[in-house]
């Protein structure tokens, strides 16, 4: 009988305590929800969301708050995944800017915005209009505008205006979607699409870096510049010959933040062409400063920096800013161990000085041990993952396709698709890649 009642006490408790654990689980949901729902914008707000990964389509769309506000809208403006279903279903103006990435992909923060759009969604009373921001060079130019505005209207979303594109930033194609948004909602765009800050810099003087390489032709730009200011792992936009008509191209600043401002440089096609040999020392460049805060540096963390050919300017910017007594790796790619050893001097410097703690050269077209930087990680795997238990953050820059995927692949390789996931999640992957 003792034995039975005793039973009946320990299922007594064993339901005592799912049931407030239930509770517990049923509050964290309300609240979560009452959360969410209050976020919710009222019905005749317009939303605005946003996808960036080089922060335009977000200052586009960040813009537009203060022209609707003043022809007496209600706006909430916000990136794609801070937006909850709940708000997408109850505003009846849906106003995305999104650009795309990697090979037609989101940028990193919406990636899964489209996979957790519910198929149920019932968008029916929303009006959508998408700007899709790109650059026509890649063969799937504004494709995850394409696809967001697909996702949207499978949902039931009418299209207010068919999808507009810019390419690479064009002011034309800017222009284009701020004529219909002023048709559509009687706006005054007057001074409120200011570009950001423009700054000026002196061409002061131009190194040929790899003077006797048969590879392209990489240069150090170094100009004289007076109010502008940057972080490590920024970079700058300008057009070439500062025509404004001309297409915007985008350069990781090589150096920490100063009087001098210097870029490297590959010559490859127009703007490059104009940095590399048009432009004459004295003259100067108009340029914009962009913000890669996915790119900056973690302060107390050991430092990865891997990068090849003119990956090397978002690296050294790192480098020069990384304070005296880091631990700092570099692992650097190029061509031809004997023309394309550039600015060998100062990584010899940093390691002779100790700023550098190991510095690892590969070189593709080495006759004796050609080699890749994905190759040359993979045989210092073991400190690689001795670095990384030590808290490291990795700082890759360059090539998407030459360079990029192989690394990304290799990490994933090495630390398994979970741990290099979390690596990312962690923010110890930072990666500016083109
Ligand atoms: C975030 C970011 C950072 C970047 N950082 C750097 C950097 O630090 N350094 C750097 O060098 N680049 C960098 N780039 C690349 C840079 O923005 C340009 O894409 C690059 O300089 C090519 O632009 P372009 O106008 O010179 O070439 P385009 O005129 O646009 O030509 C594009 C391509 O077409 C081919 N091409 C064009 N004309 C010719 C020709 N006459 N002969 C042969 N081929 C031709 C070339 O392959 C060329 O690469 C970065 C890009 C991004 C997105
Ligand atoms: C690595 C990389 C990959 C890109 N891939 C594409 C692409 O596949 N399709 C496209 O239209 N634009 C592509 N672009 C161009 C960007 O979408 C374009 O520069 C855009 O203006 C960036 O906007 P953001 O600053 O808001 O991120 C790519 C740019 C980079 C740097």
């Amino acid at each position: 009988m003792d034995q039975l009642t005793a039973e009946y006490s320990r299922l007594l408790w064993a339901a005592v305590v799912l049931l407030a654990y239930l509770a517990l689980c049923g509050r964290i949901w309300l609240r979560q929800r009452r959360q969410a729902v209050s976020d919710a914008p009222l019905a005749d707000c317009i939303l605005v969301g946003w996808a960036s990964q080089g922060g335009a389509a977000q200052q586009l769309a960040e813009q537009l708050q203060h022209p609707l506000q003043a022809a007496g809208y209600q706006v909430h403006c916000a990136a794609l995944h801070r937006l909850s279903h709940e708000q997408l279903q109850a505003s009846r103006t849906l106003l995305f800017v999104v650009s795309t990435y990697g090979e037609g992909q989101p940028p990193e923060h919406a990636r899964m915005f489209l996979h957790a759009l519910p198929a149920r969604l019932d968008l029916s009373h929303s009006n959508i209009q998408v700007l899709g921001l790109g650059d026509r060079r890649y063969p799937l130019f504004c494709q995850f505008a394409r696809q967001l505005e697909q996702a949207l209207l499978e949902r039931g979303a009418q299209l207010a205006w068919p999808l507009l594109t810019v390419d690479s930033l064009h002011p034309q194609d800017i222009a284009a979607w701020h004529a219909s948004l002023t048709q559509r909602f009687s706006l005054t765009f007057s001074d409120t699409f200011a570009t950001p800050d423009a700054f000026s810099a002196t061409l002061v003087e131009r190194i040929c870096l790899n003077p006797d390489s048969t590879s392209p032709s990489l240069f150090l730009l170094r100009f004289s510049v007076h109010d502008a200011r940057w972080q490590a792992g920024d970079t700058l936009r300008l057009r070439p010959f500062n025509n404004p008509q001309l297409a915007v191209r985008e350069y990781s600043i090589a150096n920490a933040c100063g009087e001098t401002l210097e870029l490297i440089v590959r010559q490859a096609g127009q703007c490059s062409g104009w940095l590399c040999q048009t432009l004459a020392a004295g003259e100067q460049i108009v340029f914009q400063v962009c913000a890669k805060p996915d790119f900056y540096a973690v302060p107390d963390a050991p430092a990865i920096l891997i990068g090849a050919g003119s990956g090397l300017a978002g690296l050294r910017g790192h480098l020069q800013a990384r304070p005296a007594g880091s631990h700092n790796w570099l692992v650097f790619g190029e061509r031809c161990p004997d023309t394309d050893r550039v600015l060998a001097e100062e990584a010899e410097n940093w390691l002779m000085g100790g700023h550098l703690q190991y510095l690892n050269l590969a070189f593709s077209r080495d006759p004796q041990q050609p080699a890749y930087v994905q190759d040359c990680l993979h045989t210092h795997q073991a400190r690689l993952l001795e670095w990384l238990d030590n808290g490291a953050v990795i700082y890759l820059c360059g090539s998407l396709q030459g360079m990029g995927r192989s690394v990304e692949s290799l990490l994933a390789e090495l630390l398994g698709v979970r741990g290099f996931k979390a690596l990312k999640q962690q923010g110890r992957y930072r990666a500016d890649l083109y």
